[in-house]
């Protein structure tokens, strides 16, 4: 078998945080009086630390913020972030993803998750999935963020396998440029696809199970 494990990102592939991220960001956009934050701005947020993210909302003002200003600014949309958090439970995992993953571990694929999120526990914990992964590679961990390959090396390490023979899946651009970057097999979700370099595109979570291993 060439292929042993999967990597995946969290936010917009395992689940729709990713929404909840982008509203978020528009609230806290709002609030700094910037009413021109759009979806292709969120975007440009896929994959990327909090405190970069951040620079995407504030790129869209004239206002010069201090680093202590940033780290609040940061602190105020992830309180609004967790407390959106708080209304998930088991019915939020998708029975597709679900279904997907329980049939790639029966098939002997370790599975992990490589996310850029410090959530990432959080979440996994509320949709009851915490334990079914191999491996948990996150913001936590990591010092540098996509579309550094970082993250997925770790995680790679984690479940003690090489990139060559892992794919990694991705819904931000950045994250294919990681997992390209770091030598794993590209596929690609949702907004990703439109990345040009990467090495499979699907439209469906479960379409992974038609990968070659
Ligand atoms: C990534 C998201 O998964 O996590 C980014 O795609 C987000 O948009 C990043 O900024 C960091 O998340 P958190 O939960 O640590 O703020
Ligand atoms: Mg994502």
């Amino acid at each position: 078998m060439k292929y042993k494990a999967i990597i995946f990102d969290l936010d917009g592939v395992i689940c729709f945080t990713d929404e909840y991220h982008f509203l978020a960001w528009q609230a806290l956009a709002k609030k700094l009086g910037i009413t021109n934050f759009t979806r292709e701005d969120n975007a440009k947020q896929r994959g990327v630390s909090r405190m970069e993210s951040l620079e995407v909302v504030l790129a869209k003002s004239d206002k010069k913020y201090t680093y202590e200003e940033k780290v609040e600014l940061a602190n105020y949309k992830n309180s609004l972030y967790v407390k959106m958090l708080q209304n998930m439970n088991e019915s939020d995992l998708s029975n597709e993803v679900k279904s997907t993953l329980t049939e790639l571990k029966n098939r002997g694929i370790k599975i992990a998750i490589g996310s850029s999120s410090k959530n990432a526990p959080l979440i996994l914990n509320r949709l009851g999935i915490l334990n079914l992964f191999d491996g948990i590679s996150d913001g936590n961990n990591i010092t540098k963020s996509k579309p550094n390959p970082e993250v997925f090396l770790k995680a790679a390490q984690f479940i003690s396998v090489e990139p060559k023979e892992c794919y990694v899946v991705e819904d931000a651009i950045a994250g294919i440029d990681a997992a390209l970057a770091g030598g794993f097999t590209s596929v690609a979700i949702g907004d990703a696809t439109k990345h040009s370099g990467a090495h499979y595109k699907i439209s469906s979570f479960s379409e992974l199970l038609n990968l070659p291993f």
